[in-house]
């Protein structure tokens, strides 16, 4: 069997590693119409970063995992083809801002259609509205040269950070699929290539359009959660609940469970936001303004909690940043990857570059050149406007030195264990800690003298 998977981003790269790694006798050719993606991928620093992903890929690639930019030639030739390009958010046109843009997954078909020299099963892994695989249908189907293309849904469920494990060891895997002779038949196949490592009742089998939903609920659900711990964070802060004590007591229940409690400055990533606003779209579109409504306040909560984590921000600061240098502590949405996509860093660095402050700022894995595109897509403004005020440190004692106030912005590992007192003795007094992930040990940093904002906590007034 042969796979072609169109998109080496971080869902297909990753999906594609794991399928040649657990099936040997496949091969899967990864194309990408990005060539120095694709010589990424080749060489010894993957374009992503994740967990695990290097020893899966060094394993597969060569014996039957390729990477390659001829896009035509493994059309022709694959038995399934994966469409995992991105649908970002449109930014313009009708539904500007809401609906995803889709132009890229109808550009695939019409490649697909016009390369493909025999019968295919086309199997959309791009999160995409509700009824996106009809559309797909059709354009393969008005460009077919009497060849017949099967589609399947088959949305991704992995976690950026955890993706190897999430892969491999999946809650359960969604195939939608037609309910017609050759719908089966396609739908059969897939089933069978997940079962080589994945138990057959944690494969799911529904219809496309539940399929596709069911992506897009699972991440709306999930950002409810978090938009819900963070909501109830500020009422913590207004009343002296502890936000992490009310979480693990509510998350007690086994009807509410633990995860996805955590309160933060904001949740980010390429999925959230955008299968959110893909809902509400969806909602409008069909006359539902009350649950369009609903769901579009799971977003505007997240947009909130940010501005008011700066504003809190300033408030402490004297009311004022302009010209103090601030320590961001992560940029990453999340730890243990490099991506930055609607991370929630993005939006505070340019609410307190607004306010005229310093930042300098740290990842472990963020490349700077990441971090100045998206500041200067958030801020509107040039690098060079931006370099007096802006610096990409590699070091967080650098970072850190004469600062007036450390935010945290990922929940990084490494930085629950630095070397406070260091930090403090070379920072200016007093010297401000504003904790985004509720990840430091505020008590230890207190005692050291540091005066300490932590996200859903007591205010330090009201600390013992
Ligand atoms: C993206 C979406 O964010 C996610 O919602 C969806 O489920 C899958 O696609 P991701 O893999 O994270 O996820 O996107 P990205 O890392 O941007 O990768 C997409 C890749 O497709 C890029 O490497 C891009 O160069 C490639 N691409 C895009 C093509 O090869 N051809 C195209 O026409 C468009
Ligand atoms: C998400 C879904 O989890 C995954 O199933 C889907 O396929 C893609 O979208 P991802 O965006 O990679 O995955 O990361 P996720 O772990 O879901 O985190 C999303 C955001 O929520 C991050 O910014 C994270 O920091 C934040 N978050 C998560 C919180 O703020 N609090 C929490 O308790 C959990």
């Amino acid at each position: 069997m042969k796979i072609c998977c169109i998109g080496a981003g971080y869902v297909g790269g990753p999906t594609m590693a794991v399928i040649a790694d657990r099936c040997p006798d496949v091969t899967v050719n990864v194309v990408d119409m990005n060539q120095s993606r694709v010589d990424a991928w080749n060489s010894d620093l993957l374009p992503i970063y994740e967990p695990g992903l290097d020893a899966v890929v060094k394993r597969a690639r060569g014996r039957n995992l390729f990477f390659t930019c001829d896009i035509d030639l493994q059309i022709e030739q694959a038995d399934i083809i994966f469409v995992s390009v991105n649908t970002p958010t449109k930014t313009y046109g009708i539904g500007a801002g809401f609906a995803a843009d889709l132009s890229f997954v109808e550009l695939c078909a019409r490649r697909i259609a016009q390369a493909a020299r025999g019968n295919k099963t086309v199997v959309e892994k791009s999160t995409l509205p509700v009824r996106t695989a009809e559309s797909l249908r059709r354009v393969l189907h008005a460009n077919s040269n009497g060849y017949r293309f099967e589609v399947l849904s088959n949305p991704e469920f992995l976690a950026e950070g955890t993706a190897i494990t999430d892969l491999e060891r999946p809650d359960r895997v969604l195939i939608g699929g037609d309910d017609t002779p050759t719908g089966r038949t396609a739908l059969q196949s897939l089933v069978d290539l997940y079962a080589r490592w994945v138990p057959r009742e944690r494969i799911l089998t529904t219809n496309v359009w539940s399929s596709e939903l069911s992506k897009l609920f699972s991440n709306a659900m999930l950002a409810q959660r978090v938009s819900s711990v963070n909501a109830l964070s500020a009422l913590c802060e207004a009343t002296g609940a502890d936000v992490d004590e009310v979480a693990n007591a509510a998350g007690s229940d086994s009807r509410i469970g633990p995860k996805f409690l955590k309160a933060s400055v904001g949740f980010g990533g390429s999925c959230f936001q955008k299968d959110i606003l893909n809902l509400v779209y969806l909602c409008e579109h069909y006359g539902l303004r009350e649950p369009a409504e609903y769901w579009r306040q799971v977003v505007a909560m997240n947009d909130w909690q940010k501005s008011r984590f700066v504003k809190h921000m300033v408030d402490t600061m004297f009311n004022t940043v302009s010209g103090k240098r601030i320590a961001i502590l992560g940029f990453a949405f999340k730890k243990d990857t490099n991506d930055t996509r609607a991370s929630a860093a993005i939006d505070v660095c340019s609410g307190l570059l607004a306010e005229n402050a310093e930042l300098l700022i740290v990842d472990p894995k963020v490349p700077a050149e990441t971090m100045w595109s998206d500041l200067e897509r958030a801020t509107g403004k040039s690098r060079d406007v931006l370099a007096s005020r802006v610096h990409c440190e590699p070091d967080v004692y650098q970072a850190t030195r004469g600062a007036h106030a450390i935010a945290v912005m990922t929940e990084w590992t490494q930085f629950k264990t630095l070397e406070f007192q260091r930090i403090y003795d070379q920072m200016q007094k007093p010297a401000f800690v504003f904790d985004g992930r509720g990840i430091l040990p505020h008590a230890a940093l207190t005692a050291i003298g540091f005066e300490v904002y932590a996200l859903g906590k007591p205010a330090p007034a009201l600390a013992q």
